[in-house]
């Protein structure tokens, strides 16, 4: 099959932090930063999502421009001006952060995120014990995944991948206004009695750890998630012949989580539930405390199937 040839775009020219840059026209200042070797703090953004301004953390200074502009969804024009890293802007993303992690319990989020809350200088604690703290309980029915939205940020992502950026199931939306706003089901029905088929997107896109593997919870849980012992393997779902890419995240040789890749051109990342959850089998032998295969049960497992 022949690979299409993208219509050339035109060029643009702009300005980052005083050093000229052409840009495809449609790009986004994020684009730009990142083409250029500048980062740019995201949490609502995803490669694979329409930007929808939720968090504000990749705020820039443009010039001309009274308010700072989110980096993640401002489209460049010709001479745009921009600079990301005055006091103006560090000041801006400090809060962000430091206000979120000060509602919510980021410990579980992203390496990038747990990053920038140091590199920015964060203090959650300076808003006192008796602060706004978001109290839900962990929400657990099956062994699928775990919703603990103690660690929500209301980024928007899963929803978004649940509803047209990937899955198309609407299962789930924002309820609820102000501090009391909250990811719930339809009627806020528990899990299994919603529209939800388990496809697991909206775990693949959650930046803050608040849907989670049920085993990677109770990994977590039990103290010994150890990153060090952990390993990505990068393989193609045995179920169907669509071949999804499936990257099985192991510790000790058992699978914690499967994500896809998000620049795969069949899944943007997205999977169904066979491919995200369907790995029950794989280190069953082990489980079992069998070690080497054994012809004549393998056979009588396989024909009592
Ligand atoms: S598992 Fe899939 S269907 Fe269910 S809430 Fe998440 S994205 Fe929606
Ligand atoms: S559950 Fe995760 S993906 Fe969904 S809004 Fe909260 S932080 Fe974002
Ligand atoms: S990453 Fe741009 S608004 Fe959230």
């Amino acid at each position: 099959m022949s690979t299409p040839v993208p219509i050339p775009r035109r060029k643009v020219t702009v300005r980052i932090d005083g050093t000229e840059r052409a840009a495809a026209e449609g790009s986004t200042i994020l684009d730009v930063c990142r083409d250029a070797g500048v980062e740019v703090p995201t949490i609502c953004w995803a490669p694979t999502i329409t930007p929808v301004n939720a968090c504000r953390v990749c705020v820039v200074e443009l010039e001309g421009s009274r308010t700072l502009v989110p980096a993640c969804s401002r489209r460049v024009t010709e001479g745009m001006e921009i600079r990301t890293g005055g006091d103006r802007v560090r000041a801006s993303r400090r809060m962000v952060l430091e206000l979120l992690a000060s509602s919510v319990d980021l410990s579980r989020a992203e390496a990038d995120i747990l990053r920038w809350l140091e590199e920015y200088g964060t203090d959650p604690e300076r808003h006192g014990p008796d602060r706004a703290r978001v109290s839900e309980p962990v929400r657990r029915h099956d062994e699928l995944y775990v919703r603990d939205y103690d660690r929500c940020v209301l980024c928007y992502k899963c929803v978004d991948a649940c509803g047209t950026e990937a899955q198309y199931t609407f299962a789930i939306a924002v309820a609820g206004r102000g501090f009391d706003a909250r990811i719930s089901t339809e009627y806020d029905v528990e899990l299994p009695e919603s529209a939800c088929v388990y496809c697991g997107n909206c775990i693949g896109v959650c930046p803050t750890g608040a849907l989670i593997f049920t085993r990677e919870f109770d990994l977590r849980e039990s103290g010994g998630f150890d990153p060090e012992a952990q390993a990505v393997t990068t393989t193609v779902c045995p179920y169907c012949g669509v071949g999804c890419n499936l990257e099985l995240h192991t510790q000790d040789d058992e699978i914690f989580r499967v994500t896809s890749p998000d620049d795969h051109e069949v899944t943007s990342g997205h999977l169904c539930i066979k491919g995200r959850f369907g790995f029950e089998y794989a280190g069953g032998r082990r489980r079992e405390g069998r070690t080497e295969a054994d012809p004549a049960t393998d056979r009588d497992e396989s024909s009592s199937a």
